[in-house]
């Protein structure tokens, strides 16, 4: 048998605004009880955890990422199939195209600041994106701390988003794509009338108790239900791009960013469509945000 990853398991915050490094794990292997739970604890935490030099086959990495909950399958590609045969739970990320079709989504471009999936009426909790090639350069990872977010609102914005309702627009993807589905919807800018889940501009988060700003994405008609200001909006997304409440993570082959969805936002640099980068990404099942 193989032997378990040991229990002793080092948390080094990253010097940032949310973030932390988990060292002393091989992820290959079984973890035992402690080390799972000092994993979890360190996420609560730290919102986000990078693990670093890590060589997983797609089971093990599938294997790894229940210890953060259910997981919830890959929406399929356009031909409505998985992006990686024989694993539903698969998404890639990547720009890599092979007779003409890419092998995975958001492509080559920025990816602006979203939460994964918040057009979802129940969106994912945690996010794992395990990085097999990256460019030489471009396409880091940037995280926002969504309870600091909260927490350093300036007090007028701070009443404004109390018992507020935000729309989640499904039209597009991050990567500014139009989803097939909600084609008939491009062009609308009214947020009453926009497709996607309805969810509390402020949430408290289930296991910490916390509470998170939570924006979800922009694009479309992204907005605040019943709001006729739209600086409001704005004022938020601007305050949430502040570097105090940020993290930029600059790729290597063998990392694993794992980030909670409740908590946090994430964009994507840009990077040379010459160049190659591939992510394998898993998602566990998340509930419906509750209102603070
Ligand atoms: C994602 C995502 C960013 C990246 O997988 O949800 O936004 O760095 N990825 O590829
Ligand atoms: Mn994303």
């Amino acid at each position: 048998m193989q032997a378990a990853t040991s229990a002793i398991v080092g948390v080094h915050p990253i010097d940032a605004g949310l973030g932390a490094e988990i060292r002393g794990v091989d992820l290959s292997k079984p973890l035992d009880r402690r080390t799972g739970a000092a994993i979890l604890d360190a996420w609560h935490r730290h919102s986000a955890l990078i693990i670093r030099n890590q060589s997983l086959t797609d089971p093990q990495l599938i294997a790894f990422s229940r210890l953060f909950g259910e997981l919830e399958m890959a929406p399929p590609n356009k031909s409505g199939s998985h992006w990686i045969e024989g694993y539903p739970e698969l998404a890639c990320i990547s720009n890599i195209t092979v007779n003409g079709e890419p092998v995975g989504s958001l492509g080559n471009g920025e990816a602006i600041w979203h939460t994964d999936m918040s057009f979802m009426a129940e969106p994912p909790a945690a996010s794992l994106l395990y990085s097999l090639e990256i460019p030489r350069r471009g396409g880091a990872t940037h995280l926002a701390n969504m309870y600091k977010a909260y927490e350093t609102l300036p007090g007028d914005l701070k009443r404004r988003v109390e018992n507020r309702v935000a729309v989640h627009d499904a039209t597009y993807t991050s990567a500014g794509e139009v989803r097939k589905k909600f084609a008939a919807f491009v062009g609308t800018t009214d947020p009453e009338r926009a497709p996607g889940a309805r969810h509390p501009l402020v949430r408290v988060h289930p296991a910490t108790g916390r509470k998170a700003l939570y924006l979800g994405r922009r694009s479309g008609a992204s907005g605040i239900l019943g709001e006729t200001d739209s600086q409001l909006w704005d004022a938020l997304w601007a305050h949430c791009g502040n570097p105090a409440l940020t993290w930029a993570h600059e790729w290597a082959v063998g990392d694993l960013l794992i980030w909670d969805n409740r908590c946090t936002m994430h964009y994507r640099e840009a990077f040379d469509d010459a160049e190659r980068r591939m992510m394998h990404r898993t998602q566990t099942k998340g509930d419906a945000p509750v209102a603070a």
